[in-house]
């Protein structure tokens, strides 16, 4: 199956990889109240941790931590980036939540995250004059449901992106890339990344087996999609992350267990591949992989 993809994307004329769109359309207003409550404790428990708190902008949109803060036993995981989340196929490590509207609701319900009920955050923010305000002028509400507050939240979620990476700006033309990212690319293609990591987001379109010519031992262990599906071939598979701006969301792997980019190009070549990469070959295809980091998202600074 590998053998095939490969070929079909030897001899197609467009690049596996598209650049993001520089706009998006979302509703700026209904992003501006999302943006808020990104990042106000008010959506937790204790008050004490926001959307922001694991997913920080300054890091890249995720945390540089191997499991997410405030883990329990059932959360032990790396936490994906929000940026250009947008365009995943599914949310999540194992794909559970189908779009950013599932996924947002996620995290305020979950004990072990937020912990609120519906009702906890329709009370919290109807009580506040500010939240009251903002919702009454763009949703013309007098009352804010769980929904609206879901809806600002993934309008927000809409403007995360980060285009004009020096590569996109290679793919549309407008610069040239190093001779050692070019190669990087060239090889990134040749051995076969591109099967698994490709489209907008270079990954975030497909679930894939971690282990696919040697096998993978997870530490600990996370759910997969078997645990959804309860299909024998789900068993260690998982959405493929997106490679966009990777060199600042390290560590890496839903286990986190790769803290250098280096460590993890090594470990997909020899699990995905088989193919043990010289130092060289490793160098080109993180100096490929660092000219993915965009712009940070416009909106956050408005
Ligand atoms: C306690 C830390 C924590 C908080 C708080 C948190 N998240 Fe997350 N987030 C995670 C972890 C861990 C995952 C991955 C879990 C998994 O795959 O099962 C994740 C996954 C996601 C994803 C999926 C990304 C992808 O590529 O699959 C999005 C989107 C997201 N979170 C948005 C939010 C929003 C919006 C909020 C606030 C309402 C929020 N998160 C609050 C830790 C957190
Ligand atoms: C068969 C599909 C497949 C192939 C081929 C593949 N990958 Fe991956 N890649 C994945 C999956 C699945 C993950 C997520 C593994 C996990 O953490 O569960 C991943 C994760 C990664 C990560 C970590 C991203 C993060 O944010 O944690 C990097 C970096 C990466 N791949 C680079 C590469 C490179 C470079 C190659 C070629 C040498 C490659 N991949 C080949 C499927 C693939």
């Amino acid at each position: 199956m590998l053998i095939v993809a490969l070929i079909l994307y030897c001899f197609s004329w467009a690049d596996p990889i598209k650049p993001i769109p520089q706009q998006i359309r979302y509703d700026l207003k209904k992003a501006l109240i999302g943006k808020e409550l990104f990042f106000d404790p008010i959506l937790s428990r204790d008050r004490n941790i926001s959307c922001a708190t694991c997913h920080d902008p300054e890091q890249g949109g995720t945390v540089h931590l191997r499991f997410s803060p405030k883990v329990s036993e059932n959360l032990k995981a790396n936490v994906p980036t929000v940026f250009n989340a947008v365009f995943n196929f599914r949310q999540f490590w194992n794909g559970r939540a189908k779009d950013l509207y599932e996924q947002a609701a996620i995290p305020i319900l979950n004990p072990d995250e937020m912990g609120l009920t519906k009702e906890e955050v329709e009370r919290r923010i109807n009580k506040s004059d500010k939240y009251k305000k903002m919702f009454k002028e763009v949703y013309g509400v007098d009352y804010i449901t769980f929904n609206h507050v879901i809806d600002a939240i993934v309008e927000f979620e809409k403007a995360l992106i980060t285009p004009n990476s020096r590569f996109d700006r290679y793919l549309r033309g407008e610069i040239d890339l190093t001779e050692s990212e070019k190669e990087g690319y060239a090889l990134f293609k040749k051995l076969g990344c591109i099967t698994c990591h490709n489209g907008i987001n270079i990954g975030g379109n497909s679930f894939q087996k971690f282990g696919v010519v040697n096998p993978y031992k997870w530490e600990p262990y996370f759910p997969d999609r078997y645990k959804i599906t309860g299909r024998e071939e789900d068993k260690n598979v998982y959405k493929v992350p997106s490679l966009r701006n990777v060199a600042i969301t390290y560590p890496y792997f839903h286990d986190g267990s790769a803290s250098t980019l280096e460590e993890a190009v090594k470990k997909m070549a020899y699990h995905q591949l088989g193919i043990t990469l010289t130092d060289e070959e490793v160098t080109k295809i993180v100096d490929f992989l660092k000219s993915l980091t965009g712009e940070m998202p416009a909106i956050l600074r408005k």
